[in-house]
């Protein structure tokens, strides 16, 4: 199989690594990917990720087999549809959903609307837009601070206010519906119920079909500062598996959660071959879905594929057949942890370029490369630079291990957590 994987993250290089473990993997190519991807296949600088036209025809000219959608701009755009509308691609498999599907992650109203008619347990909510300023407005007046308000579309991870102040909130429901604060991203806006409770993440993969298979859960730590304070990021460290996770929460999650949501889909026409990534979070009241994306997370892959023990083209294999219910999937036991080194002041303003010394293949710990460009020397090129991921025996191990990795290495202003997996 030669395989395409479009993206640059720390998610794509954790992608590449595993469809290069398999043996079905011929050619692999990376677009536009960085420098660690580099070091697995060919890196296609110069291929643009949304221009669906163009990745036909490098799909076209390569005889690429399979093409696997890192991010969720290109799916929302509708890059699926775009591939599979030439009558050359017909056999081409694609992970990630047409852009019908997609909507889940591109709307959060519609995702709602999805959730609601599935009896899919959530935030209770409301969805605005600017001539309904005023009842959007009084909705809030019936809520308990903390205010939850989400911009509809996509805002680069942006959208999602959470205020205590019941003036502040109305007054940025306006700013969102009336002085577009997240451009046309915010002409529709959510308000939801708060709801308090520990998130953590589960990636199952479909074949749109209702065959479906679970991918280890995770849980990320978003915030820049020690015990989860300050700025949110891209996510500076996951963990996996998660320990409150057990067979009762599980068994829950898959029967209320998951279940309605992979049949939800086919009900509705959805044609959905992909990962689906359900964002939730374990209230007094159970388990609530807080968002849904239509792509594997980052950093959570970093912790999540490298403990994926069946060949992941032999999933993708049958995810294209419609036969992922036939099929048994493995994982290593232990605990995986990574943790992402970022360049200084991120999630601010940061600099790029910088070298990045001490970097070899350590013994115990995965890097997978986020921010990284190559050159004479691998230099940074992104607020979250690398990630770090190890096994252990206990969350302990496997930290001590990252960080003793993370130690030899070096860039100047480099950053990042000494306490993931702290509150476990
Ligand atoms: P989202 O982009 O929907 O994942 O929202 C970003 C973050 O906001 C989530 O990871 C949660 O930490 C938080 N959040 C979103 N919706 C709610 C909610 N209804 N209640 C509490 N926290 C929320
Ligand atoms: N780590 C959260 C995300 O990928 O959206």
């Amino acid at each position: 199989m030669n395989v395409l994987v479009l993206g640059s993250g720390g998610r794509e290089h954790a992608l590449s690594y595993k469809i290069k473990e398999s043996k079905k993997c011929n050619n692999l190519f990376i677009a536009p990917g960085n420098a660690g991807t580099g070091r697995l296949g060919t890196n296609v600088h110069n291929l643009a990720i949304d221009d669906s036209k163009a990745v036909g025809a490098f799909v076209k000219s390569n005889s690429i087999d399979m093409v696997v959608v890192g991010p969720e701009g290109p799916l929302v755009a509708g890059i699926h549809d775009e591939l599979k509308s030439d009558n050359e691609l017909s056999d081409l498999i694609v992970v990630g959903p047409r852009q019908a599907a997609a909507e889940l992650e591109g709307s959060k109203d519609f995702a709602k609307k999805f959730m609601m008619r599935h009896h899919i347990p959530t935030a209770l909510y409301q969805t605005f837009t600017k001539d309904t300023l005023d009842s959007g407005q009084a909705f809030l007046e019936t809520l308990d601070a903390p205010y939850v308000l989400k911009a509809d579309g996509l805002a680069a991870g942006k959208g999602v206010l959470i205020i205590e102040d019941l003036a502040e909130a109305k007054q940025e429901l306006k700013n969102m519906l009336v002085d577009a604060k997240f451009g046309d991203a915010s002409s529709r806006v959510v308000i939801e119920e708060f709801l308090a409770g520990i998130e953590f993440s589960i990636f199952a993969l479909t074949d749109g079909q209702g065959g479906y298979v679970l991918l280890p859960e995770a849980k990320d730590y978003k915030r820049i500062g020690e015990g989860d304070t300050g700025l949110n990021t891209g996510g500076m460290g996951a963990i996996s598996p998660v320990p409150f996770f057990g067979d009762s929460l599980r068994e829950k999650t898959i029967k209320e959660i998951i279940e309605p949501t992979i049949q939800g889909l086919v009900k509705d026409d959805l044609p959905y071959q992909g990962f689906v990534f359900f964002g939730l979070i374990n209230t007094e009241k159970g388990p609530k879905v807080i968002e849904y994306n239509v792509r594997l997370g980052d950093p959570e892959t970093e912790v999540v594929i490298p403990r994926l023990e069946t060949d992941l083209i032999d999933l993708f294999i049958a995810m294209g057949n419609g036969t992922l219910d036939q099929i048994e999937i493995k994982f290593n036991p232990k605990t995986a942890v990574t943790v992402m080194a970022v360049s200084g002041g991120y999630p601010g303003a940061y600099e790029k370029g910088k070298v990045i010394t001490g970097l070899r293949d350590f013994e115990n710990t995965m890097v997978f490369h986020a921010g990284t460009a190559s050159g004479a020397e691998i230099t940074t090129a992104g607020g979250r630079v690398m990630a770090f991921t190890s096994f252990g025996g206990s969350k302990e191990e496997a930290l001590e291990k990252s960080y003793a990795a993370l130690n030899e290495v070096c860039y100047e202003g480099i950053n990042y957590r000494k306490d993931i997996g702290f509150d476990l």
